[in-house]
């Protein structure tokens, strides 16, 4: 696949400007991993604090191997879920050309190959791997779909059009000697690694201190949010899941009607954005079951709606 869209982002990457760009959980502004003034600029366009790290993202294992140690357990992981929505903590080698700066002077660095095809074209066409957070400002409500991306971070930064099929972040997880950490809930969940990987002991993100992009407040919409309604108010929105009900005399949107955590992980961030847009008193969201990626909604909805006075 080949369009002017790519051709012209992989020219931006290459001169050190930023790039949005499509993956298979959101939409990245990403840069040149290598490069400490692109890494910069990350962190000030997002307005993103210097203590959480960005992702790298790599074209293969062979460039992960090259910059980063890998044991038997992260390389079996890493094979299993690669390329894919899994985002793995590795120590980087003393010899890695990746900035120090993204990782905030850390050696340990969030890596992964993603399966998207537009993000995947563009990083085979360079020789350097593309640190990308996601293409929101900090806090605010993650983008799958390009008319959902912030109006100013789209009138500066060029954007490769393209969709986001899962539509909720990576997975971040840490390997232990013998558990593994999960940092971040996100497209894959804990019972799948648990299936794949047999009798293997799992940590759960829960006040978990290693990642510092786990803050009580996160993806927040501009509206304020209420979660587990049993009842909708006044001048509300809606943005339900499953059959029952619910409803709004502003605006109902519904995550899955069929109750498909798959779905409605896919429509998740879009719908809550479109919600932010109408003119309501708040968002009211109906209860998600707490299984599978219905743990990754929550824990979004839960920092979405957290306030802080
Ligand atoms: O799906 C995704 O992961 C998307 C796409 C663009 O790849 N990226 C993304 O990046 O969600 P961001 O920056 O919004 O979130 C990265 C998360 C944060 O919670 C951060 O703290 C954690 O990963 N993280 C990154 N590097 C880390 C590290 N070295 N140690 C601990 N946590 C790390
Ligand atoms: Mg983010």
């Amino acid at each position: 696949m080949q369009n002017s869209d790519l051709i012209n982002g992989k020219k931006l990457l290459k001169k050190g400007k930023l790039v949005i760009f499509p993956t298979e959980t959101v939409f990245g502004l990403g840069g040149n991993a290598t490069n400490s003034k692109v890494i910069k600029k990350i962190y000030n366009l997002k307005k993103r604090p210097i203590n959480n790290p960005l992702i790298c993202h790599f074209k293969n294992l062979t460039q992960i191997k090259k910059n980063f140690y890998m044991n038997e357990l992260e390389l079996k992981i890493g094979k299993l879920y690669w390329p894919g929505p899994l985002t793995l903590i590795l120590k980087k080698k003393k010899n890695s050309k990746i900035s120090p700066k993204l990782s905030n002077h850390s050696s340990y660095v969030g890596c992964r190959i993603p399966k998207n095809k537009i993000a995947m074209e563009l990083l085979k066409k360079l020789d350097f791997p593309i640190a990308a957070p996601s293409a929101n400002l900090s806090n605010k409500v993650s983008a799958t779909r390009h008319s959902d991306i912030d109006s100013d971070l789209k009138k500066n930064i060029f954007v490769v059009k393209g969709k986001s099929k899962l539509g909720l972040e990576s997975t971040v997880i840490q390997i232990k000697e013998n558990y593994i950490n999960i940092l971040r809930y996100g497209s894959i969940t804990e019972e799948d690694i648990r299936k794949k990987i047999k009798n293997i002991k799992i940590k759960k993100p829960i006040k978990n201190k290693l990642s510092p992009g786990n803050q009580k407040k996160h993806y927040s919409p501009n509206l304020p949010l209420r979660i587990n309604v049993r009842k909708v108010k006044k001048n509300e929105s809606l943005l339900n899941f499953g059959k029952n009900n619910l409803y709004s005399n502003v605006y109902n949107l519904n995550l899955s009607r069929k109750g498909n955590l798959v779905e409605a992980s896919r429509n998740f961030f879009h719908y809550l954005n479109l919600l932010d847009r109408i003119k309501s008193a708040g968002i009211a969201v109906a209860k998600i079951p707490n299984k599978g990626l219905g743990k990754t909604i929550n824990d979004r909805l839960k920092r979405a709606s957290f306030k802080d006075n």
